[in-house]
């Protein structure tokens, strides 16, 4: 089988390349990524020289691109988007390109070409904030932001090319993801780094919303569930079953690395926040998945992951100037 992984330079599609390539020695993976700046080739250097494994630099707005990447492939996992709310609601533009118009266009070849097989990972966020009680896939799509609208404008033309041209495409909802190699902008690797360098870490509003925390193993292996078992035109949510509010998770991130609660900055609330997120995973549960990874003790790990690996996150922070740009244009339009 070959394997055309759009994002696969990111967080969760690096984990995803890696685990592949060793569970399956009959699999070839080509990952297609444009290297935005959460894309970072480091997060592949332990399959780099792996013969079944190659690279190729591209867009996936850029159908010409797609289409040469998607040479003989038998399916498709689309990682690419862009993923940072924070973002989103300083700079959408590019949201609605990449989360939009490139869903689309893998579509389009994904159509033209007859291939058989492709799974968009998606988000909870599509579902929008629940007080009480959790979404199921068959539940109206509410988005808060500009990302996870863009992400539901994917969504949705992944179930109209489904209903209109039988294309085989499923769409997993993951929720909250942690561990390894998670860009430091996101809450967990922001807060583990700034701890680990002396600074603040910046809870937003009373630091009581609520996710559900995800190992990026388990976002994986139930992606994965999803290739080869899902059914086209259906949508799986994939949840931890861990849901935390952000004081809890700093709570644990305090104590691991042996501080105290005075490193927490309280900062102001980020607009349009979502209170809770949370998911009904008894699709997944009846289709035979549900996750493995112990939350404390994948967390635990994950903190000591950066505490040894600062090779990784201290480049990315400090090398381009472009994480240090961004954080301060963040506060500074909201000060
Ligand atoms: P990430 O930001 O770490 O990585 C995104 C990757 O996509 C990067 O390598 C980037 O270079 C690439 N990319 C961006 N625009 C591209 C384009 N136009 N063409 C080709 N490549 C492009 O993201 P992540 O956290 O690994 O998330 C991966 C997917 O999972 C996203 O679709 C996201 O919406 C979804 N998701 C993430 C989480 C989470 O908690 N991180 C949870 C649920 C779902
Ligand atoms: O639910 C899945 C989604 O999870 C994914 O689709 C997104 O790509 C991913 O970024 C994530 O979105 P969140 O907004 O939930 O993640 P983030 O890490 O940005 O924030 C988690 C919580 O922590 C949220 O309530 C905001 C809060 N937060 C975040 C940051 C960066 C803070 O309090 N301080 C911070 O500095």
């Amino acid at each position: 089988m070959r394997l055309l992984v759009c994002g696969g330079a990111g967080f969760i599609g690096s984990d995803f390349v890696r685990r592949m390539l060793a569970k399956h020695d009959d699999l070839e993976v080509v990952c297609f990524d444009t290297l935005t700046y959460a894309g970072n080739l480091d997060n592949l250097r332990d399959v780099a020289t792996d013969p079944r494994y190659s690279f190729v630099r591209g867009d996936i707005c850029e159908r010409a691109a797609v289409e040469a990447a998607a040479e003989g492939v038998d399916a498709i996992v689309n990682f690419a988007a862009e993923t940072h709310v924070d973002r989103s609601i300083a700079e959408p533009e590019a949201f609605l390109h990449t989360d939009i118009l490139g869903t689309h266009t893998l579509l389009e070849v994904v159509r033209a070409r007859g291939i058989g097989r492709m799974v968009q990972v998606s988000t909870d966020e599509v579902y929008g904030s629940i007080d009480v009680g959790a979404f199921r896939e068959t539940d109206l799509i509410k988005p808060s932001s500009p990302y996870s609208a863009s992400k539901a404008g994917g969504d949705l033309q992944v179930l109209a090319y489904h209903t209109t041209y039988g294309v085989p495409v499923m769409i997993t909802r993951g929720s909250n993801t942690y561990g390894p190699y998670q860009y430091p902008e996101k809450l967990i690797p922001l807060f583990v780094t700034n701890a680990l360098e002396g600074g603040k870490l910046p809870l937003y509003g009373d630091g009581m919303n609520v996710r559900d925390w995800l190992h990026v193993d388990d976002h994986c292996d139930g992606i994965e569930f999803v290739l080869f078992n899902g059914v086209p035109g259906e949508v799986y949510n994939i949840g931890g079953g861990n849901e935390r509010t952000n004081r809890e998770i700093t709570a644990i991130i305090i104590d691991e690395l042996g501080l105290t609660p005075d490193v927490i900055s309280w900062v102001s609330d980020r607009p349009g926040h979502d209170r809770r997120y949370a998911l009904d995973c008894g699709k997944m549960a009846d289709a035979g998945w549900t996750p493995k990874v112990d939350f404390e003790a994948g967390l635990r790990d994950t903190i000591r992951w950066y505490r040894d690996n600062e090779w990784w996150w201290s480049k990315i922070k400090h090398s381009t100037g472009e994480f240090a740009d961004w954080r301060r244009r963040w506060y500074d339009e909201r000060a």
